[in-house]
């Protein structure tokens, strides 16, 4: 309808070759200039409220997203049902805004995208119930998502990667490494075997009270080590990498974080400070801790990368590694894993942090 209401003013003095002209000039073919296929894809799974349209083609044609993170840092964390409430109450508006900046109307829709799991129950019953209602109201076909395959796919709207890659999820509720032979055909290497890295990073910068920090009131708590580490000293601390003998592709991240809390009340007896003030060696605490958590993010991922290899599951040159949901935003996690793929003649593709956190865009 759109594309229609746009090449209208050419039809107006119909000549055939003026009108392939402006069509090939658009680089549009005629066969298939109105067969363009456009899904709304919703997102609230966790605590982000997000909508996007997209074209078959991968083009973003609009998107919004309402973040809750700055409510969810003051109570110390999520509770399901105020992410629920702020789902309800943002959802219809965050879906009109990416269908208003689409410039398309729903009923030129060919689908509707919406994560179904994994997440949080009540913010994926909002994402659910919401579409359900549009998808009988408009009579589109409903397309149910699964929010890790989404992260693991994002890569191909930026990058051609072909079939099979590795892939590293690391997010705030996730953490598996798997081999991606298809859309929805992925082998599970390794998973955590506790909480997520983005969970630990979020405890570890409640603990070190970093909302109160002036510079990352208002970061996700992964963000936030990421700044603060920046400034700090990872020498100044020494914390084994966990899992260290173990033979397998898995992940541990609750060791790591009883050790920081152990560092953090040893630092505040010694800085005589109370629990909640900002201790002096925080950007040293903070660096340490991403550092000896790329550490162990890369010794798997080696693992993986010789495993796959060795039973030619992935190519001997030129294998491509993908990092992404909300930790592979950070910059230093990234560095650390570029280091790995260069020695392993690997390639590492991330998609860019926007669309590594939570995001509409991945789902549609
Ligand atoms: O993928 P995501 O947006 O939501 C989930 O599916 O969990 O990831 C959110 C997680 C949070 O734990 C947040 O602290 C972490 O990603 N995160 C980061 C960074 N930005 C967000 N962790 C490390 N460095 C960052 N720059
Ligand atoms: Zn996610």
């Amino acid at each position: 309808m759109l594309i229609l209401t746009k090449t209208a003013g050419v039809f107006f003095k119909p000549s055939k070759r003026k009108v392939y002209e402006f069509l090939r000039s658009f680089n549009f073919h005629p066969g298939t200039l109105f067969l363009h296929k456009i899904v709304l894809g919703i997102e609230t799974s966790c605590d982000d409220t997000a909508a996007a349209v997209v074209d078959e083609t991968g083009n973003v044609l609009g998107e919004a997203i309402h973040s809750q993170t700055e409510v969810h840092l003051k109570t110390g964390g999520i509770v399901p049902p105020v992410a629920q409430q702020l789902h309800r109450e943002n959802i219809q508006r965050i879906v009109q805004e990416a269908l208003s900046a689409s410039r398309i109307s729903s009923s030129d829709l060919s689908a509707i995208a919406t994560t179904i799991k994994p997440g949080l129950a009540l913010s994926l019953g909002v994402g659910l119930s919401f579409s359900l209602q549009l998808v009988g109201q408009l009579k589109k076909p409903f397309i149910p998502i699964h929010h890790m395959e989404a992260h693991a796919l994002t890569i191909r709207l930026t990058n051609k990667v072909e079939f099979p890659f590795l892939v590293l999820l690391i997010s705030g509720g996730h953490c598996l490494l798997a081999l991606v032979q298809g859309v929805s055909d992925f082998l599970l290497l390794g998973k955590s075997l506790d909480i997520a890295p983005g969970d630990m990073l979020d405890k570890v910068a409640r603990r070190l009270s970093l909302i109160k920090h002036p510079e990352c009131s208002t970061m996700s708590g992964g963000k936030a080590i990421e700044h603060l580490a920046k400034q700090g000293n990872r020498f100044h601390f020494d914390i084994k990498p966990p899992l260290h003998r173990a033979k397998n592709c898995d992940f541990s991240f609750t060791g790591l974080q009883h050790v920081t809390d152990k560092i953090i009340m040893k630092k505040e007896k010694e800085e005589g400070i109370e629990k909640g003030q900002i201790l002096s060696s925080a950007a040293d605490i903070a660096a340490t801790v991403q550092h000896t958590m790329a550490c162990h993010l890369v010794k798997r991922t080696h693992r993986a990368i010789l495993f796959c290899k060795q039973r030619d599951l992935l190519p001997q040159n030129n294998a491509v590694l993908v990092a992404s949901g909300g930790v592979a935003s950070n910059f230093y996690i990234r560095k650390a894993l570029e280091i790995l793929t260069n020695a392993t003649q690997c390639t590492l593709l991330c998609p860019p942090p926007r669309l590594c956190t939570d995001n509409g865009i991945m789902i549609a």
